[in-house]
């Protein structure tokens, strides 16, 4: 493919191009970044005035039955259960996914000093999502337990009868890399550990699916995940969390809140969890949110009728392997390097560049002329490809871009090193 016709021809056939409409996107941008905020569903507004005019400002405290609120954690997460091959009511939308990483670690790691008490290892990704690490420090702190962080490729091998959780986010943050699930999840179960994952870069970004082939060495033990990135929940949405059934009845989370307690409104002094799921929640459901949540995760249910997530996959497949042909021919000599792995299997909806002084200025000139990414710290250019609404064209354009950005030397411009609390 050598023209920008040659991209707008794949557009013209692609089964998923109508999604696009159901977002509303501001004219002139190039949106690289649904990997970090995903773009806003048009029903949205719409919803949002619904449950504030209506449901709260007419209906106020009824609304908790009329309209369903108290429902709203498991009936968005019945539909997030169908994006992760998970089942119906084995979803709960609750807290973010830091919260909820707590809590699934905290009942991974208790199960596992019950039943093989002396493991004394949490196995996670040295790149990992610094909070997911952070969590588990913690964690590991508290109990007297050591928190190992390897590089990707040594998991395997470092898994052994002394770990008790391994812990891992299934895309990884920075570099894109997507890890085999099922087989880490395999290699995990071999040695008795249990298995944690963080799907905050993959539901909704790639076909997920827990379960795994259906054996119980494949199947994960417990999960969270992000409300806010390729759910396209809007700003600081809730996450979701997942507890595989063989484990669900006989967790414990120690954020015993009174809405994870089985008869929250009983009011009895003692704490009794909820069957199944439900006892990961733990305080009253933030309604707006969920509300926007609820949107965001109806548009990816509306691949289902064109091809669902598998047609997602391929369309993500071909945006980010175009991306990286393009860049790499296209931007050759200007000192990008890829950091994404160019097999597709190991690769997420994502595409990183690094790069060693221009990583921020670079993507700051690029926001300049109207393509959004971002960076991550220390070199890391990101590029998310959100399949439901980036275009074929919108990679030859966000490329063309990229390399004016690198022809023209102007993101040596002072103005593209000021960096904001965000970048
Ligand atoms: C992989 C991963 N895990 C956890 C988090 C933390 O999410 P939250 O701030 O919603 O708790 C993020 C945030 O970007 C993330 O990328």
């Amino acid at each position: 493919m050598t023209s920008r016709q040659d991209f707008e021809n794949l557009d013209a056939k692609d089964p998923l191009a109508p999604l696009r409409d159901l977002f509303d996107l501001p004219g002139g941008l190039i949106y690289l970044d649904g990997n970090s905020l995903g773009a806003m569903p048009k029903t949205t507004t719409a919803r949002l005035q619904q449950v504030i005019q209506e449901e709260w400002g007419r209906d106020l405290i009824q609304s908790w039955n009329k309209a369903g609120w108290m429902e709203l954690p498991r009936r968005v997460g019945d539909k997030i259960a169908r994006l992760v091959g998970a089942g119906p009511g084995e979803v709960v939308v609750a807290d973010s996914t830091s919260v909820n990483l707590f809590k699934v670690l905290s009942a991974a790691l208790r199960i596992v000093k019950e039943d093989q008490p002396g493991r004394c290892v949490i196995l996670s990704e040295r790149s990992n999502f610094p909070a997911d690490l952070y969590i588990a420090e913690s964690l590991a702190r508290e109990q007297g337990l050591h928190l190992e962080r390897v590089e990707a490729d040594e998991i395997s091998s470092r898994l052994n009868d002394q770990v008790a959780v391994l812990l891992l986010t299934q895309v990884n943050y920075h570099s894109g890399r997507l890890h085999d699930m099922a087989a880490l999840t395999r290699a995990a179960h071999r040695v008795g550990a249990l298995a944690v994952w963080d799907l905050a870069h993959s539901a909704g970004g790639l076909p997920v699916n827990l379960m795994g082939d259906g054996s119980a060495e494949e199947a994960v033990d417990f999960a969270v995940g992000c409300g806010y990135k390729f759910l396209n929940g809007g700003p600081g949405a809730p996450a979701f969390v997942w507890a595989h059934p063989r484990y669900v009845d006989r967790s414990w989370q120690p954020l015993s809140g009174w809405l994870g307690h089985a008869a929250p409104f009983e009011f009895t002094p003692d704490y009794r969890p909820a069957p199944g799921i439900g006892r990961y929640l733990c305080g009253t459901p933030p309604v707006l949110s969920l509300a926007a949540l609820e949107c965001g995760v109806d548009t990816l249910l509306a691949t289902e009728a064109l091809g669902g997530l598998s047609a997602l996959r391929e369309k993500s497949v071909a945006l980010t392997e175009a991306f990286i042909q393009l860049v790499e021919d296209r931007c050759a000599g200007y000192g990008l390097s890829l950091v994404t792995p160019r097999e597709a299997h190991q690769r997420g909806s994502q595409v990183s560049f690094a790069h060693p002084e221009g990583g921020y200025p670079i993507s700051q000139a690029l926001q300049a002329r109207g393509v959004i990414g971002d960076f991550r710290a220390p070199d890391i250019l990101r590029f998310g490809f959100t399949p439901l609404y980036t275009r074929h064209v919108d990679v030859w354009d966000a490329v063309a871009a990229l390399r004016a950005v690198l022809e023209t030397g102007e993101w040596h411009e002072a103005r593209f090193f000021k960096r904001g609390q965000v970048t």
